[in-house]
């Protein structure tokens, strides 16, 4: 059976940060024909409903219709504590989210936690996130039957620490390897799960929890590896006097076999012009959290890496204060203003799809519509409340119609969200 989704359908055939607002296709009147959990066609409604005669019509007239958005850097187990008040990083990690993550230790409460977190998301635009879990390997298996249940194409690992955290939320090396391995081999590339190696940051691992991460990622090198880089000053400071060998902070990871393509680094704000080149040199990706780097007072995350290196864009969750990545393209608009540099709408909805995707090394498979590729994908109202709709009567092109909701929109914007070619409810 066909499913033939009817409206304006927004697609990418370039990258917006090279080659501008051309890089995206817009079919006013279009549609996107999905068949078998693919996308089996793009183009005018009038030549697909005539190739499909006998599809199964969604017409969503004026609505937008886009790939599901992918949010690349979260922390499922920090759904509970999102938007807390008043502290800076370190400050924030030992009052909130190290006795929050302590609770995962029950495998019932991280399942409810998991199960609760992708119906947010879910509810949000979100198809496809990129999540830390805890040191707990149930708390991996937790997100990922979650996942599994709800057709998800998701990215998870379990986050390694082994000294500067609580009792109970500390393994060690070796423990870390072997409880990753076995996890891996459980769970990646299982339906549409991918396991990510996970070192949460240099200073919650030693040089040996590293260099044994580094050791299993180079065994299994499709794998993506995901962690934290220069997110906060103190927190770099902090990083010198615990690796007084290291160069930098990128040091502390390359020197284990932690820098190579397919390694994300979130936040990356405060880079050296060594580590700004050795990024881009390896082909490493990036992923900006604009909502969580404001909220925990981080700083502005320079956006013209975007023409050097991979970047996606992310929520951060719960450092973030949004489940949802609309207002963090707000968000990262913002920042870049604050910059000096004004993203274009096109650039915004690409981070947030496409360049999540490819940050993810997965952008064969979504974040993009065009035939072939995973049918995830949502419908946008442009006019969800009555403020967002006033901004967009004089609209006369797409992009003023659409900024609204970047800067405006939340859940009520999402009215429809298909995961692999099945409706879900929004
Ligand atoms: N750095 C290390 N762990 C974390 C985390 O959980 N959230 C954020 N924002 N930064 C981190
Ligand atoms: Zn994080």
């Amino acid at each position: 059976m066909t499913d033939l989704l009817l409206g304006q359908v927004l697609s990418f055939t370039g990258d917006p940060f090279v080659d501008g607002p051309s890089a995206a296709r817009v079919l006013t009147q279009g549609a996107v024909a999905i068949e078998q959990g693919r996308i089996a066609a793009l183009g005018e409604a009038a030549t697909l409903r005539a190739r499909y005669p006998q599809a199964r019509l969604h017409d969503h007239g004026r609505k937008l219709i886009s790939a599901g958005f992918i949010d690349a850097h979260v922390h499922y187990p920090q759904t509970a504590i999102i938007a807390s008040w008043g502290k800076r990083l370190i400050d924030w990690l030992n009052t909130y989210t190290f006795p929050e993550e302590m609770r995962f230790a029950d495998p019932a409460y991280a399942q409810e936690i998991a199960d609760r977190y992708l119906d947010l998301v879910l509810a949000r635009g979100t198809t496809t996130v990129c999540s830390y879990a805890t040191i707990h390997p149930a708390s991996v298996d937790a997100i990922f039957t979650a996942a599994r249940s709800r057709g998800m194409r998701i990215f998870a690992g379990k986050t390694c620490m082994d000294r500067n955290a609580p009792e109970g939320l500390r393994d060690t090396a070796q423990s870390a390897y072997d409880d990753s391995k076995r996890l891996l081999e459980k769970w990646h590339g299982k339906d549409r799960l991918s396991y990510v190696v996970t070192p949460r940051f240099s200073p919650t691992s030693t040089p040996e929890q590293l260099a044994a991460l580094g050791a299993l990622w180079r065994e299994y090198p499709d794998c993506l590896m995901q962690t934290h880089l220069s997110e906060q000053t103190d927190e770099i400071a902090w990083v010198q006097s615990l690796f007084p060998q290291s160069r930098d902070y990128l040091d502390t990871y390359e020197a284990q076999g932690l820098l190579r393509e397919g390694a994300v680094y979130g936040h990356a704000i405060h880079l050296t012009e060594r580590e700004r080149a050795r990024l881009i040199e390896a082909g490493a990706s990036l992923v900006h959290c604009p909502t969580s780097n404001t909220f925990i007072g981080s700083g502005l995350f320079d956006m013209t890496l975007a023409k050097h290196l991979r970047v996606g864009l992310a929520t951060d969750t719960g450092g973030g204060s949004n489940f949802s990545m609309l207002p963090t393209m707000a968000a990262a608009y913002e920042v870049a203003q604050l910059r000096g540099q004004s993203l274009h709408p096109a650039q915004l909805w690409w981070l947030a799809t496409q360049g999540s995707a490819r940050a993810l090394r997965c952008d064969d498979q979504i974040g993009n519509l065009a035939p072939g590729m995973e049918a995830d994908l949502i419908v946008v109202d442009l006019a969800s409340t009555p403020a967002i709709e006033q901004a967009t009567r004089r609209a006369t092109d797409l992009w003023q119609a659409l900024f609204p909701t970047i800067m405006m929109g939340d859940d009520r914007a999402i009215t429809e969200v298909w995961v692999a070619g099945r409706r879900r409810g929004a």
